[in-house]
């Protein structure tokens, strides 16, 4: 769960916002259903509708199912409708590929879309498309085609990307919005690429970062990585929410080929592996300045916070030790 604060000078008003993100609920037969799952969800909300001050919008950042069942969006549904006030969702990979994404739509609606709210415009992406040659003809069912885009690292799998399509609207979209105007957009994959085994990337990535590179203030708020990562590119700041499912490990521990973490990002400490809700909890980001800032206040972890150092030029964290960045990075 993420609680999301923006502070600005008028005329744009001060609002927060909650996220809660990938929860994965999982269908085993008639009305049972995996239990850690639902819990986590179940709690997810409880905390939400508890905050205060009442968050301004709540966002559900996608993979609402495991496997893009009728049985597992209804019963999702069912548990989101819980939240007080209006949902808006971001579609996960985990929801779409039975459909594809038809469903979903009956539920929460358009797959992408845009909104304002007291001076800020919001963009909602669907970035987990991939091509349309892998969706509609690989596969013989629909079932098997989701099967193979549920796993995190299957050879079978395909890029996530935005899309031509989606890119012109994003395009069109954005040609209406002041440049000193707040952006806030979210995304179920990371809009950079980070670790391509394990689609923690978005093919089309620099394409939507150049399209949003001439704002003053964007933040990007995405889930699918199941951790906490933060990034910082020009006027960009990247923030990734935590799943109420599971955590996922970094991913560098388990592949030969090249890939990172986002450069500012410094490990959780992830000591537990048995303990099923380490790694989850509470991140409260201060998107106010347009840089990152984050706090975070997980189980059986120590509070900790991230914030922007404009001498050293990127986010740090003081708590801990310093931050080995590397020479190359220079896009601060
Ligand atoms: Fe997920």
């Amino acid at each position: 769960m993420t609680m999301i604060e923006l502070a600005f000078a008028k005329p744009v008003e001060n609002l927060t916002f909650a996220y809660i993100s990938d929860a994965h609920i999982q269908h085993i037969r008639g009305a049972k259903f995996v239990n850690n799952r639902d819990r986590g969800l179940v709690r997810a909300v409880a905390e939400t509708n508890l905050t205060t001050p009442k968050p301004d919008i709540v966002t559900f950042g996608g993979d609402l199912a495991q496997l893009g069942t009728r049985a597992e969006l209804d019963h999702g549904a069912e548990m989101l409708g819980r939240l007080n006030g209006k949902v808006h969702c971001v579609m996960g990979e985990h929801d779409y590929y039975d459909g594809p994404g038809e469903y979903w739509s009956k539920l929460f609606g358009p797959q992408y879309y845009s909104f304002d709210h007291k001076g800020v415009h919001f963009v909602v992406l669907s970035s987990i498309l991939t091509y349309d040659d892998w969706t509609f003809n690989r596969w013989p069912t629909p079932q098997q085609r989701m099967l193979e885009k549920a796993g995190l690292d299957n050879p079978n799998g395909s890029p996530f990307m935005v899309g031509d399509k989606q890119r012109d609207w994003l395009r069109k979209e954005l040609a209406k919005v002041k440049k000193d105007t707040p952006i806030v957009v979210f995304s179920h994959s990371p809009l950079q690429k980070i670790n391509k085994g394990w689609n923690f990337w978005t093919e089309d990535a620099e394409q939507v970062q150049g399209l949003l590179a001439p704002f003053d203030k964007v933040n990007v708020i995405y889930g699918r990585v199941h951790q906490i990562q933060y990034d910082q590119i020009g006027n960009i700041s990247f923030n990734s929410v935590m799943a109420t499912a599971w955590p996922w490990p970094y991913p560098q521990r388990y592949a030969q080929a090249e890939q990172y973490l986002p450069k500012a990002t410094i490990p959780m400490n992830r000591a537990d592996p048995f303990f099923e809700r380490d790694a989850t909890g509470w991140q409260m980001i201060d998107v106010n300045s347009g840089r990152v800032a984050l706090s975070s206040n997980l189980d059986n972890n120590k509070s900790r916070t991230v914030a922007f150092d404009p001498n050293a030029g990127h986010p740090g964290d003081k708590q801990l030790q310093s931050i080995a960045l590397e020479p190359n990075r220079t896009q601060y």
